[in-house]
Parts: structure tokens; C-alpha cells; sequence
């Protein structure tokens, strides 16, 4: 018979890996499982979880590609949904708010829902007063996708038919969504098209830090390195001017809570009833291009992206309708930080191209970092 301590380096070593190694194929609570999986046309939907060594957890639908949640822990380690979000299938595929779901392949607006390409002119669903909103009514964002589960990732695939919603163009879309071991959930995009057309994808993910959605989110601190926003008409189209931030309500510069200047009467302000503006990025790779801290939960968000814009919507136009998480989602209970190209580039020629090529490929990566403060 052997020796005790024979079998000590295995026990420690079988122990070990139970403590370190990563669940590679975590599965979702059954009954979250039950209550958004589905057949639609034919095709299945169903949830996926990524889960990492510390517990944070993604949730997944590839309907529209949705971040379905997000669970990270807060300064005394108690994990929370940092989303707004649905509870089932049935309220995503109802959803109006856009909550968690990749939107294109126009995301935000295009003025007079019309643009000219190659010297020819498009006309898109107006589904929002005269303007394009997200690609129109019935877009990707309420498409079922293909999915592939990978050890720490989500691939979801789409193609959007040319002539779709009226852009030129069959698109082949691709979103990676992949959980990091320190705590970043990255998002890549990319992007192919048969003819020329225009491009502009983002994830739509409202977020409250504080893991209390019924709670407004005025008091996160947010640093942006944005010099500039594009300040926009009365029904948000952007006019074409960059305009400095400093010495405006814009100025996020230097870390402030959003509800520092939020009431007040300025002009751009009211016209969106609260942020819901376009920032021009200054970040270089390294940094952040958005930093938000929840002072109460100790919760941090960092923001890195390869994409010249961010759209900062605090939530203004949510009133109670969209109802999840035992709550009704009122007004200024979640902030996006929608990273993109900027709105209505394809009739602004100040503003980075958003043409992309037949036989050119798309691609744009961001990530969301979640972290502590003390
Ligand atoms: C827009 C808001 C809009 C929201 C939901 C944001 O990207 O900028 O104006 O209300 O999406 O549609």
C-alpha cells in the first residue's frame, strides 16, 4: 500500500485546479434558460453564459445579439446585474428602448432618413419624426442570428439582404463577445459588403452601476477624453460642427457626476432632455475613453474603443414602460455609452467616413472594463 503523502501533490493539484481553473462551459440558470429560448421562424434562440475566475458573469441571446446581463461585484464582493434589461424573451422581442442589442447597420440617426452614395440617393425607413433611427423598424437588433459558443466567447453572425430597409448592399455582420480573466468584456465587430454602402454598429447596453435599476444614475462620476461633441438640431440631427466642450455642460474632461449639470437651461441640454449627444474621441489606445464610477458601490466601468465617437444618452426618454428586474424602468435609470461613427456621417462630409467598400472590411472593437474603487 502506498504511502499518505504519496497522494498529497494530487490532492492539492485536483484542488487547485477546482479553485482556478475556469468553468469552460457554464450554462445559464435553467429557468433564465426556459424563459428566453424560443424557435423563431425556424430558428432557435437561445442564452449563453460566459462566466470568469471571479465570478462576473455575461448572459447572451442571439436575438439581436443582446447583452441580456451583466453580473459584477461590487466593493463587498455582492454580484449584481449592472443592466437594464428584460426578464424574458417575450419583453426583449417587445422592447422598444434598444436594451443590451447590437443596432445597425446604421446605429443613431441619419436626417431626413436619406442619404447620397456614388452619386445616387437611398431613402430609409423614417422611424423616428423625418429621421432614421438604428437602422430602421425590424432591424438587426430584432433578428435571430447565428451563434457559436466558444470556451470564453459568443460569436454571433448576421447577413442583412441588400436592399434591406432601403441600404444598399448584402452585409455580412460578425459580433465577438469575449469575457476577459480581468473583468472586460470585449466586443468585435466586423463588417463585409457585396456593394458600397454605409456602416455604423454599436451595442445599446444601458447601465447602472449601483445594481439598483430602480435607482436614477445622476451621482456616477464620469471622465471622458473628449475635447469635443457634435451638437445637434431639435430632433438630434448633428448640425456638422464640432464644438469644444470646454466651458459647457459637455465637459467631461474632468471627472463629475452626470447630474452635475444636467438641469441646466442649455440649449443642446433641453434639445435632448439630457445627454444624449455625440462625443468626439481623444483617447489613445491605451486609455479609457470613458471612465464611470458608482461611489456607493465602489463599481467602475472603463470604456476602450477603436471607434471615433460616443454617443452618452443618460436615459432621458424611458418612462416606465420597458419593465424588468422587478422594476419599471423610469426616467434616467440607465446611461449608454454607445461608441460608433458619428450620427448622420453619411450626409456630413466634416465627419469620418462611414462608406464602406464592396470587398472592404469593417472592423471596430470596444471594451467594457468593470472594476473597483475605494
Ligand atoms: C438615442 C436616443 C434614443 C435611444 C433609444 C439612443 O441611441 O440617441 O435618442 O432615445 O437610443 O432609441
Amino acid at each position: 500500500m502506498k504511502p499518505l503523502f504519496f497522494f498529497f501533490p494530487l490532492l492539492i493539484t485536483a484542488f487547485a485546479a477546482c479553485v482556478v481553473e475556469p468553468e469552460l462551459h457554464p450554462s445559464p440558470e435553467p429557468e433564465r434558460m426556459h424563459a428566453f429560448s424560443d424557435t423563431i421562424d425556424g430558428k432557435s434562440v437561445d442564452l449563453f453564459l460566459l462566466r470568469n475566475e471571479n465570478g462576473m458573469e455575461v448572459e447572451l441571446s442571439n436575438y439581436g445579439a443582446t447583452i441580456v446581463a451583466i453580473r459584477t461585484p461590487d466593493k463587498n464582493g455582492k454580484i449584481e446585474d449592472v443592466t437594464l434589461s428584460y426578464d424574458n424573451l417575450t419583453n426583449l422581442r417587445a422592447g422598444k428602448s434598444y436594451f443590451g442589442c447590437v443596432v445597425g447597420r446604421f446605429a443613431n440617426r441619419i436626417g431626413g432618413a436619406q442619404f447620397t452614395l456614388d452619386g445616387q440617393e437611398y431613402t430609409v425607413p423614417k422611424n423616428d419624426g423625418d429621421n432614421a433611427l438604428h437602422g430602421g423598424i425590424n432591424s438587426i437588433d430584432k433578428q435571430v442570428w447565428k451563434a457559436r459558443k466558444m470556451n470564453d466567447a459568443v460569436r454571433f453572425t448576421i447577413e442583412i439582404p441588400d436592399g434591406a430597409n432601403g441600404y444598399p448592399g448584402k452585409m455580412n455582420v460578425t459580433v465577438l463577445y469575449s469575457l476577459r480573466i480581468d473583468n472586460s468584456l470585449v466586443i468585435d465587430y466586423t463588417a463585409t459588403t457585396d456593394k458600397t454602402t454605409v456602416v455604423n454598429l454599436t451595442n445599446h447596453a444601458y447601465f447602472n452601476l449601483s445594481g439598483d435599476p430602480s435607482k436614477q444614475i445622476l451621482d456616477h462620476v464620469v471622465k471622458m477624453r473628449a475635447k469635443q461633441f457634435t451638437p445637434v438640431d431639435s430632433s438630434l440631427i448633428p448640425s456638422g460642427e464640432l464644438r469644444d466642450v470646454k466651458g459647457t455642460p459637455f465637459d467631461f474632461m474632468n471627472a463629475k457626476s452626470i447630474g452635475t449639470d444636467i438641469q441646466q437651461p442649455d440649449e443642446q441640454l433641453l434639445r435632448g432632455k439630457g445627454y444624449d449627444h455625440n462625443f468626439v474621441l481623444n483617447a489613445s489606445n491605451e486609455e479609457a475613453a470613458v471612465e464611470v464610477v458608482e461611489p456607493r458601490s465602489g463599481r467602475k466601468m472603463e470604456v476602450f474603443t477603436t471607434q471615433p465617437g460616443v454617443q452618452f444618452y443618460t436615459g432621458n426618454f424611458l418612462n416606465g414602460t420597458e419593465k424588468g428586474r422587478g422594476t419599471a424602468y423610469q426616467f434616467r435609470t440607465g446611461f449608454c455609452l454607445e461608441t460608433q461613427q458619428f450620427p448622420d456621417a453619411p450626409n456630413q462630409p466634416n465627419f469620418p467616413s462611414a462608406v464602406l467598400k464592396a470587398r472592404e472590411q469593417w472592423k471596430g472593437q470596444t471594451i467594457y472594463r468593470f472594476s473597483i474603487q475605494r
